[in-house]
């Protein structure tokens, strides 16, 4: 697999492809709204892209096509072949915009009309309108959680429930749901709805659905539902599907993404979905067997001295040439912090140039500077970094022990979720965020969660299969696990694993 990095005026996504892959189907999958107004026949000159890194040679047609344009790296996206690592740039305007990307295995529709298709992340609700006979995307919405101000994660939010109470958190992500579909309807022009299916992890569909989610902090972990049903809200007035759960910890985002992973192929998969939870799945031979473990903030940037999420002016990409270390930034504004991608491309600089021992010990001063960004690593930082990073890499290692697999047995390595998708391979496996062994079967799929639900809102049939796939799963409590406790401990050094 190459790596693709696309860059836009404030996003950067890191994307597997195959070699000799055409550049304008990747941004098509990719970049849902990247313009390509002839659909790759070669005849309008639209699709036109910065490149830097090997691909195809450029042919007389496609010359013609850029007229005065053709040099510099300016190419077509539907003539250019990957040929090696690249960068893409899009152009500037609104026309390319990344918001939630994914990539999904065909789906033969089976529903007519258009539905909204709703990850309820934690941090971040996606929302996209979709055409369901066609999968056309025709209008979305990305937004912060409006219950973000009751905290964090998932805990602190079962806890607001106690005390703001449970309906007012309820109906606090209904009413930003019903609001982002009414822009998504305005937008599009398209008068109504069929119906919706929203998914989310278990604390979330619970909330939604005006469920107590208080048993699932405490053992058992017991669910009020299960879901993979219809909800007793409506969105836009329409019905709401509400994909199944595996567990307390695995909800029916994990059951989505692993839907858009492909679940059921003969590979032996590991699919995880790195983000405040660290979900994990391992499918093989037809079964399934999950795992969470708490990643904490740490990726999205919280907690860190100087961390912010992925926002105009953090530093997204660290390295290091001849002795100096470069950053990029998200928007190539001043640096004003550092988010997940870039505070994990540092710690890598910071290993291999020896300013880090493996124990995470900053060993000159007590931060590193991240060149002359005027933002540092703190040794504290590096401290966060290790006990999330410790806490996904030993659930993996976890997962495989209890299935008496190595990780050289993984066919397929699929790194689900918006961090997953934007960090940089290299440095992840250089600090053990997973098994060197994965580096070279990872894929990313994007925004997983958000794909599954609109595979599941363009197909009934495929609601069944995936409501079976969760029942039938296996989920591994690691909180109770003396073997991941010894892995988790291990993880904590940076040597490779
Ligand atoms: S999409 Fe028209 S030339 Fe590439």
């Amino acid at each position: 697999m190459l790596q693709l990095t696309i860059l836009n005026d404030t996003q950067t996504l890191r994307v597997s492809v195959q070699p000799g892959q055409p550049l304008g189907d990747v941004l098509h999958a990719h970049v849902p709204a990247f313009a390509m107004p002839c659909a790759g026949n070669h005849t309008c000159g639209k699709c036109r892209v910065q490149v830097s890194g090997p691909v195809s040679f450029m042919t007389e047609s496609e010359r013609k096509l850029l007229g005065d344009d053709a040099g510099d790296g300016v190419r077509l996206a539907c003539f250019c072949r990957v040929e090696g690592d690249v960068t893409v740039t899009l152009q500037s305007g609104g026309s390319a915009k990344i918001l939630s990307w994914y990539r999904t295995p065909e789906v033969k529709p089976d529903r007519s009309g258009y539905g909204f298709a709703v990850d309820i992340g934690t941090t971040t609700v996606a929302m996209q309108l979709i055409h369901r006979p066609s999968g056309r995307v025709v209008a979305e919405r990305l937004a912060e959680n409006a219950q973000r101000g009751f905290g964090a994660d998932v805990i602190s939010r079962i806890e607001a429930c106690r005390g703001a109470g449970l309906a007012t958190l309820s109906d606090r992500i209904a009413a930003q749901l019903e609001d982002m579909a009414a822009q998504c309807l305005a937008e599009s022009g398209v008068s109504e709805v069929e119906e919706s299916v929203v998914t989310g992890n278990s604390t979330m569909l619970h909330i939604y659905e005006g469920l107590d989610p208080a048993s699932l902090a405490v053992v058992p972990f017991a669910m009020q539902s299960y879901f993979g049903g219809f909800s007793r809200r409506t969105l836009a007035g329409k019905p709401v599907y509400l994909p199944r759960c595996v567990g307390a910890y695995v909800g029916a985002d994990i059951t989505c993404a692993l839907l858009a992973a492909g679940h059921g192929s003969q590979e032996t998969q590991l699919l995880a979905d790195i983000g405040t939870n660290g979900e994990i799945a391992l499918t093989r031979n037809g079964t399934l067997t999950c795992c969470s473990t708490a990643a904490g903030p740490a990726f999205e940037g919280a907690g860190l001295s100087r961390g912010m999420s992925a926002g105009t002016g953090a530093i997204c990409a660290v390295a290091e040439e001849s002795g100096q270390v470069r950053y990029e930034t998200v928007g190539n504004a001043p640096a004003i912090g550092v988010c997940g991608s870039g505070i994990l491309d540092a710690l890598a600089v910071m290993l291999a140039t020896e300013a880090m021992d493996d124990s995470g010990y900053i060993e000159e001063d007590e931060a590193w500077p991240i060149g002359e960004s005027g933002v540092s690593v703190t040794q504290r930082d590096v401290r966060q970094i290790q006990l999330a990073k410790s806490a996904i890499c030993g659930g993996i290692l976890t997962l495989l022990e209890d299935q008496a697999l190595d990780a050289a047995a993984i066919d397929r390595f699929i790194i689900a979720g918006g961090f997953g998708s934007s960090m940089d391979l290299d440095s992840a496996a250089a600090i053990g965020l997973f098994p060197a062994a994965l580096r070279q079967k990872a894929d990313f799929i994007g925004n997983g969660a958000l794909g599954g639900a609109v595979m599941l809102l363009r197909s009934s049939a495929l609601r069944e299969k995936s409501a079976r796939m969760a029942a039938e799963a296996t989920e591994l409590s690691l909180s109770a696990s003396p073997a991941f406790m010894d892995h988790y401990i291990d993880c904590m050094t940076f040597d490779r694993f």
